[in-house]
């Protein structure tokens, strides 16, 4: 036995053999998926990337190769030569591409050993997240784990290719850079020959693709790594990828229709799937104002009520203090859920409190009546038209929160979302895309307490609105578009300010001054100033892409070696303290760590 290769040659993958090779002397190699000894005759499933074939040791064949062969365990690894038999009628396994053969062995090579695997490798383990991370390179030989990075890798193809024979130019952009504002913390990298000064990671590599257009390249596209330090959730990852696109001489329409294009040919060549155009729309307000959020989930209906012209005046003065307060008050009508527990109702009321809601009204409809504490606060005409309003029907469980406006449509979109899971409302099996336009140029941010690009900076506002940049900002709505599926933000992108005076004003409107700007985005406006053309362009969130085109949870499922939850790699051990002398020659000094 050797651990080297020597003359053996593979001739097939371990998914590749059938009954039309049967008498064939064929050389595979691959690791031990199971061995069963049986009585004499020792059976291996040898597996690769692809599949699996079984290999037999008998001594009938071969009595040295069988006694060596029970040496071998799980995970090993081995080549073999042998030739491929027919299996016997019984042993006949239609689940196995490969299950109408085996291959009898004359020849092997224990190729490595290997130590027992902390998990089997096979789908539906019960390892934690964490030991499956640990041992990242044992958790991507699971079959799921291999699908997903496939399909990955079929997308991204299907991709290039689409975008290509559409003209854009396939065009990198620097790692090293300048802050590129997409709203998170940076990323900084020392200079080692600059003391004292930082590259930042690019959030994104908005501005470059921006140059592009402004240099003439038209169509222009990268699928590439983003960096951006912000709390991380399931769909979040502090390296991300995203198909980044950039077109000039382009409306919105331009890039809806590209996109929609895109995500059609992607559906139907990876996945077989017929995907419908045009994909809908709804504005920035009508989403937030019917589902509560910006990315609804529009596989199901379940549409928020704003009832707080009904209630205003009413005796209840949890909802009469909260409009009067400029806040509002909405309704969810749980259709057909009146036999919800109290306890199941508290259990909702401390799931909306995570959004801030301070408490949840409900009213449960029966026949002639309604059950619920503050039904007393109503007058009848009050309550025929919040009846009317809500579509009550016996059977219902309405659910109501009154706060200022942000808080109620949060609290109540996921609510729906939730309900929209545990009541079975979602047909799994569907793909819901949805536009959201016209987001707000602005928004106000409390901690920071000054206003922030909802977008980014770059963003142009809708034509009609560049008169109120300076005394309502707020009210400014922005070219700006989301691609929403089943409930994910998995895209998003703008019209761009292409005009040095209008980038200027917004810059402005967001607080900075002339020196600040200048300092930040001096080049950018030069650029724009050198004959920029009108351009726009899209993100699309690759990962959360894949994430549901392989319907997980997850997009660390879908990315090879993903960081946890405080951004580290648990592989490779990544973030680590690092050694004096390289802070010295980066001339940094740590301050002391408060543990
Ligand atoms: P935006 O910031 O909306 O736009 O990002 C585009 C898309 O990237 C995905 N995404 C993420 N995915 C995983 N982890 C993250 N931390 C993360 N952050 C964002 C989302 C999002 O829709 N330069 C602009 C695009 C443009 O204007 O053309 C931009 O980056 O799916
Ligand atoms: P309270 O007056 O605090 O006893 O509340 C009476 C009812 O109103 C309870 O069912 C509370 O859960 C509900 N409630 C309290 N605050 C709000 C709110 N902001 N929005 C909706 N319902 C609320």
């Amino acid at each position: 036995m050797s651990d080297q290769l020597g003359n053996m040659r593979r001739t097939h993958h371990c998914w590749e053999l059938n009954a039309s090779d049967v008498d064939k002397e064929v050389v595979l190699m691959g690791w031990v998926h199971r061995r069963r000894d049986h009585g004499g005759v020792i059976f291996v499933d040898l597996r690769d990337r692809e599949g699996i074939t079984q290999v037999v040791f008998n001594p009938k064949v071969d009595e040295k190769i069988h006694a060596k062969a029970h040496a071998i365990r799980n995970e090993y690894v081995l080549a073999v030569r042998g030739k491929v038999d027919m299996r016997p009628a019984d042993m006949l396994n239609p689940s196995l591409k490969t299950g109408e053969i085996e291959v009898a062995v004359t020849e092997f090579r224990l190729l490595n050993k290997a130590n027992t695997p902390p998990f089997m490798i096979e789908d539906a383990i019960d390892a934690s997240e964490t030991t499956r991370l640990k041992h990242r390179h044992l958790d991507l030989r699971r079959p799921e784990m291999q699908k997903n990075l496939i399909l990955r890798h079929q997308t991204t193809s299907a991709v290039r290719e689409y975008l290509n024979k559409n003209g854009f130019l396939d065009l990198e952009t620097p790692f090293l850079t300048r802050s590129t504002p997409e709203g998170a913390r940076d990323y900084l990298v020392p200079s080692r020959v600059n003391p004292g000064q930082f590259y930042a990671l690019p959030q994104s590599p908005q501005i470059f693709k921006q140059l592009f257009m402004i240099s003439g390249y038209d169509r222009y596209y990268q699928i590439v790594r983003c960096f951006r330090d912000e709390d991380l959730r399931a769909d979040r990852q502090p390296e991300f990828t995203q198909i980044d696109i950039e077109m000039s001489f382009v409306g919105e329409d331009d890039i809806m229709k590209l996109t929609e294009g895109l995500m059609v040919r992607l559906f139907k060549k990876v996945l077989g799937l017929k995907i419908k155009r045009p994909f809908s729309q709804l504005t920035y307000d009508e989403a937030v104002g019917r589902y509560g959020l910006d990315k609804p989930d529009t596989r199901f209906e379940l549409e928020l009520k704003d009832i707080s012209d009904v209630v205003a005046g009413s005796n209840f003065k949890v909802f009469a203090n909260a409009v009067k307060k400029g806040g509002i008050v909405k309704a969810l009508n749980a259709k057909g859920c009146i036999n919800f527990s109290r306890k199941e109702i508290d259990d909702l009321t401390d799931f909306v409190s995570v959004y801030r809601a301070k408490g949840m009204a409900w009213i449960k409809v029966k026949d002639n009546e309604w059950q619920s504490p503050i039904t007393k606060f109503f007058s009848d005409a009050e309550k025929e038209a919040l009846a009317e309003r809500i579509e009550m029907e016996p059977g219902d469980l309405v659910f109501f929160v009154a706060d200022q406006p942000k808080i109620v449509n949060e609290a109540l979109g996921h609510l729906r979302n939730h309900l929209g899971k545990t009541q079975g409302l979602i047909d799994e099996n569907d793909y819901h895309f949805l536009w959201v336009t016209r987001f707000p140029m602005f928004e106000y941010d409390e901690t920071e307490k000054r206003l922030q690009a909802l977008h980014h900076p770059f963003t142009s506002p809708l034509e009609e609105d560049y008169g109120r940049l300076e005394k309502e900002p707020l009210a400014v709505k922005s070219r700006a578009y989301d691609l929403v599926l089943n409930g994910f933000e998995i895209g998003g992108g703008s019209i761009r300010i292409h005009q040095r005076r209008l980038q200027e004003k917004v810059f402005k409107a967001l607080n900075m001054d002339r020196k600040t700007y200048e300092g930040k985005f001096g080049f950018l406006l030069d650029a724009l100033n050198s004959g920029a053309p009108p351009h726009g362009g899209i993100a699309i969130g690759f990962d959360r892409l894949v994430m549901l085109m392989c319907a997980q949870a997850s997009i660390r499922d879908v990315i090879a070696f993903p960081k946890t939850q405080k951004a580290a790699c648990l592989l490779t051990e990544a973030p680590s303290e690092t050694s004096k002398a390289q802070l010295d020659e980066l001339y940094l000094k740590l301050k002391p760590i408060a543990k």
